[in-house]
C-alpha cells in the first residue's frame, strides 16, 4: 500500500527528530502545538497525515473534518486518544509506536515499587518539612517477596527481569502470553484467582478495556493479602480508585505507586494526597531517550507507508 504524503500536521509536543526525518524525506511539516479544537477542525482538512501524543484529542468531528487525512500517527502507545472505529469507517489509518516506552515504563514502574516498599515519598516529604522521624518510616525488603504482574506483554516482561534482580519471586496473568513464554522470563502463569492471595505487590500493564476496568475492586483487594502493595503505570481505571482509597483507609491495601489516573490531570487530588500513595504526573514515557525513539519510529512509520513499505502499529 502506497499513501500520499505531503503534508503532516504535528499538533502536540514530539521530538525534533520527528520533523527532520519527515522533512529530509519530502513531507511538508507543520507543528501546531496550541491549536483549539475549533482552530484543529478548520486547519485539519490542509493535511494528508496528524501526528500526536496524548494531549490532542482526534475525536470523530475531527477525523471526518480531515478531508485529506489518510493517516494519524501516535508517538507512543496507547490510542485511546484517536477515535479508532470513526478512522476506520474513513479509512484513515492508525499507527503507534509500541515499543519505544518499553525501558522508561518498565523503569518507572520498578522505581514506584522500590520507592513504595521504602516510604520514599513520606520520607522525604517529611525531611522538606524539617523533620527527622526515623522511627516512622520502616520498611521492608523486597527480597524474597512476589511480585504479580497482570499483563506480561512488553512492559510487564522487563519490569520482571529487573525486579528478579531483586530477589523477587515473578507471578503473573496474561491471556495472550503463553506459559512457556512466560517461563521464558522465569515468570509463573497463574490465574487471577491464584494471583491475589500470593501477591505481595501487583503490578498493571494492560490497556483499559471492558475486561481490564476495576481489575482491582472492593472484591479483589478483598481476595489478597493485607497490606498488599500496587502499582499503575498503565491505565486510570484498571485500579477502581475509590476502591483503592478504601483499601488504602482500612490497611488492607499498604500502598499504592500510581502514575495515571481516571481523569488526567485529576479534577479530585485525594488519592496522589493520600500518604501511602506515591504518585507522579503520567510520567513513564517522559524520558529523553523514550521520546526520542517514539519520535523517530512515526516518522520512519509514515516514510515507510508513503514509500509502499509495510505497516506498524494499532
Ligand atoms: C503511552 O501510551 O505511550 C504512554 O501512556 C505515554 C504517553 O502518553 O505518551
Amino acid at each position: 500500500m502506497v499513501i500520499k504524503l505531503e503534508k503532516v500536521l504535528i499538533s502536540d509536543e514530539v521530538d525534533p527528530k520527528c520533523v527532520n526525518i519527515l522533512q529530509n524525506n519530502g513531507v511538508e511539516v507543520v507543528k501546531n502545538t496550541k491549536l483549539s479544537k475549533e482552530e484543529l477542525l478548520a486547519e485539519i482538512p490542509k493535511y494528508d497525515g496528524l501526528i500526536v501524543r496524548s494531549a490532542t484529542k482526534v475525536t470523530a468531528d475531527v477525523i471526518n473534518a480531515g478531508t485529506n487525512l489518510r493517516i494519524i500517527g501516535r508517538a507512543g502507545t496507547g490510542v485511546d486518544n484517536i477515535d479508532t472505529e470513526a478512522a476506520t469507517r474513513k479509512g484513515v489509518i492508525v499507527m503507534n509506536t509500541p515499543g519505544g516506552n518499553t525501558l522508561s515504563a518498565a523503569e518507572h514502574t520498578c522505581t514506584l515499587i522500590i520507592a513504595l516498599t521504602r516510604n520514599l515519598g513520606a520520607a522525604s516529604m517529611s525531611m522538606k518539612e524539617g523533620r527527622w522521624d526515623r522511627k516512622k518510616f520502616m520498611g521492608s525488603e523486597l527480597y524474597g517477596k512476589t511480585l504479580a504482574i497482570i499483563g506480561l506483554g512488553r512492559i510487564g516482561k522487563e519490569v520482571a527481569l529487573r525486579m528478579q534482580s531483586f530477589g523477587m519471586t515473578t507471578i503473573g496473568f496474561d491471556p495472550i502470553v503463553s506459559p512457556a513464554e512466560s517461563a521464558e522470563f522465569n515468570t509463573e502463569s497463574l490465574s487471577l484467582e491464584e494471583i491475589w492471595p500470593r501477591a505481595d505487590f501487583i503490578t498493571v500493564h494492560t490497556p483499559l478495556i471492558p475486561q481490564t476496568k476495576h481489575l482491582l475492586c472492593d472484591a479483589t483487594f478483598a481476595k489478597c493479602k493485607k497490606g498488599v502493595k500496587v502499582v499503575n503505570c498503565a491505565r486510570g481505571g484498571v485500579i477502581e480508585e475509590a476502591a483503592l482509597l478504601r483499601a488504602l483507609e482500612s490497611g488492607q491495601c499498604g500502598g499504592a505507586g500510581l502514575d495515571v489516573f481516571v481523569e488526567e490531570p485529576p479534577k479530585d487530588y485525594t488519592l496522589a494526597k493520600h500518604p501511602n500513595v506515591i504518585a507522579t504526573p503520567h510520567l513513564g514515557a517522559s524520558t529523553i531517550e523514550a521520546q526520542t525513539r517514539v519520535a523517530e519510529d512515526i516518522a520512519q512509520q509514515f516514510v515507510d507507508l508513503a514509500q509502499g513499505k509495510s505497516l506498524f502499529g494499532a
